[in-house]
């Protein structure tokens, strides 16, 4: 009896000069779900897209039932029972739900045309059975990531699977969606559905896999099986250290408000938020996802109306109209969607780390100091560790969370006043994590003024002076340091 649905020997590939995969070992049982972990630029992503059909392995080979077989495209996975959610989201933003799920497979009417009926009710019964309650014929540009995301797991599991491939896929969910998840990968895996899962967060790890591989530089570091480890066993095979303080947080709030807002409202989004943040000061805000906070953040950065309330800096009040305004003025912000909003995907590393710089990078009114930019690039890549084979390479090929190191490390070049973060390490692994951290610590430490949004409750109770706590548009809580806590958070971002 083949015990293994899925076998992959000693997989290697190589980008030009860069060696993603060294010769990687994986074994997948009938009906498990097993964690590919590793840090940022580790190979896990590109090991997938071999499986996916996507890249085109170098050596190696892959046996799927105990059968030698060659995976040429992405049709060729799908044929072999193979279903992927990439990491970075791949739907057609002008197409409805509907047409994304069924792209390339349309059932036809009598007449030879799109059925368009037969795929809108196929859709909607799809995204029930997860229990969710979204029109089908909704534009997919027009969700949210949250939302996106889903959508890409129900396209995924709509094929006839029996290996699952999940990279990432709570990266940009809220707890109840995750919920959601978890219960569907339950459901699949009773019906004997392999499933492989890609997360830099341990806790999912422990809750949901029966084991663990870790890769470490695109070579194979060993697997685990996840009830006889640690997360200390887990990171220092990931990193090949040992992590002693992930949170570096020494407390320096002076007196000297920075940012002041008062009764902050746009009518049907968020209502009558005030609150201000100290020089020094790390001020968090949770709260379910949708509860408004990027929204809040957005407006004080000049990217999302306001019509009532005031926002003051230094004393002074902002009537900021958009986001150069607001980075002349000293706010930078670090947004939830580096896709989007953070990156320019074809330019290099080092332009993009530069991009909100460039004022203080002129020699004079006309000419860059290409000196002073090049070594700034250098002591950010270095500082960051942002795993790059040089600056000079397109920001689009590096690994999803050395992306997100690039996005912060803009901003941060731009020495601001306040500086706002919305989930700034989500997908960086906890190496870089650590060192994100610390880089927030030194900079309030210099008297900045920071504000974190996140949904990583433990990143929010370690990192933050005191917590706004947010719910459907409304500031419910500020919580002090000492009253801090998981449950208390929970408490008033649910309401219970
Ligand atoms: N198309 C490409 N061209 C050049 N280099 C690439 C390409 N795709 C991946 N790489 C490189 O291969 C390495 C592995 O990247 P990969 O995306 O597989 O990492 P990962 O383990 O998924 O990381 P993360 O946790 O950040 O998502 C990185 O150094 C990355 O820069
Ligand atoms: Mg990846």
């Amino acid at each position: 009896m083949v015990e293994n649905v899925l076998e992959m020997q000693g997989i290697a590939k190589s980008f030009g000069g860069v060696h993603a995969l060294k010769g990687i070992n994986f074994k997948l049982k009938k009906g498990e779900i097993h964690a590919l972990l590793g840090e940022n630029g580790a190979g896990k992503s590109t090991l997938i897209k071999v499986l996916g059909g996507i890249h085109k392995p170098d050596h190696g080979d892959i046996f799927i039932d105990g059968e030698k077989v060659n995976i040429e495209s992405v049709q060729d996975a799908r044929s072999y029972g193979i279903g992927i959610i990439h990491q970075e989201i791949v739907l057609v933003p002008y197409l409805s739900i509907a047409e994304n799920i069924f792209l390339g497979r349309e059932p036809k009417n009598s007449l030879g045309l799109k059925d368009i009926k037969h795929i809108n009710e196929q859709s909607q019964k799809m995204l029930e059975k997860l229990g969710l309650q979204i029109d089908v014929r909704k534009l997919v540009g027009e969700l949210t990531i949250a939302q996106q995301q889903l959508v890409e797991i129900v396209k995924a599991i709509s094929f006839n699977v029996k290996i699952l491939v999940m990279d990432e896929p709570t990266s940009s969910l809220s707890n109840e969606e995750v919920n959601y998840l978890f219960k569907t990968m339950e459901k699949l895996r009773q019906q004997d559905i392999s499933i492989i899962y890609i997360s830099h967060r341990f806790e999912e790890l422990f809750k949901m896999t029966e084991q663990i591989t870790v890769i470490r530089d695109g070579t194979y570091v060993g697997t685990v099986e996840t009830n006889k480890t640690t997360s200390n066993e887990l990171v220092s095979m990931m990193v090949g250290r040992e992590i002693e303080n992930l949170y570096t947080r020494t407390p320096s709030v002076q007196n000297e408000e920075v940012l002041r807002v008062e009764n902050l409202s746009q009518k049907g989004v968020f209502e009558d938020v005030s609150f201000c943040v100290r020089k020094g000061e790390i001020l968090g805000f949770s709260g379910l996802v949708g509860a408004g906070r990027s929204e809040v953040m957005q407006a004080i950065f000049g990217a999302f109306p306001y019509d009532a309330g005031h926002i003051y800096l230094n004393g002074e009040e902002l009537k900021i109209k958009n986001c150069i305004k607001a980075i002349e003025k000293g706010i930078a912000m670090v947004p939830e969607d580096r896709k989007g909003q953070g990156l320019i995907l074809g330019n290099s590393v080092g332009f993009n780390l530069t991009l909100a710089n460039l004022k203080n990078l002129m020699e004079n009114k006309l000419f860059m100091s290409e000196k002073k930019r090049k070594k700034e690039i250098d002591q950010y890549v270095e500082d960051l560790r942002v795993k790059t084979a040089s600056s000079d390479i397109a920001v689009s090929s590096l690994s999803g969370g050395n992306q997100q190191k690039v996005v912060i490390a803009k901003w941060l070049a731009i020495k601001p006043k306040l500086l706002i973060l919305d989930e700034p390490t989500r997908g960086v692994d906890v190496g870089a994590k650590s060192e994100i951290y610390s880089i927030i610590n030194n900079l309030a430490n210099e008297g900045l003024a920071i504000i974190i949004v996140s949904s990583d409750l433990p990143e929010i109770i370690n990192m933050c002076d005191s917590v706004c706590v947010m719910r459907s548009g409304m500031l419910v809580k500020q919580l002090e340091k000492s009253e801090v806590s998981q449950e208390n958070i929970m408490r008033y971002a649910t309401g219970g």
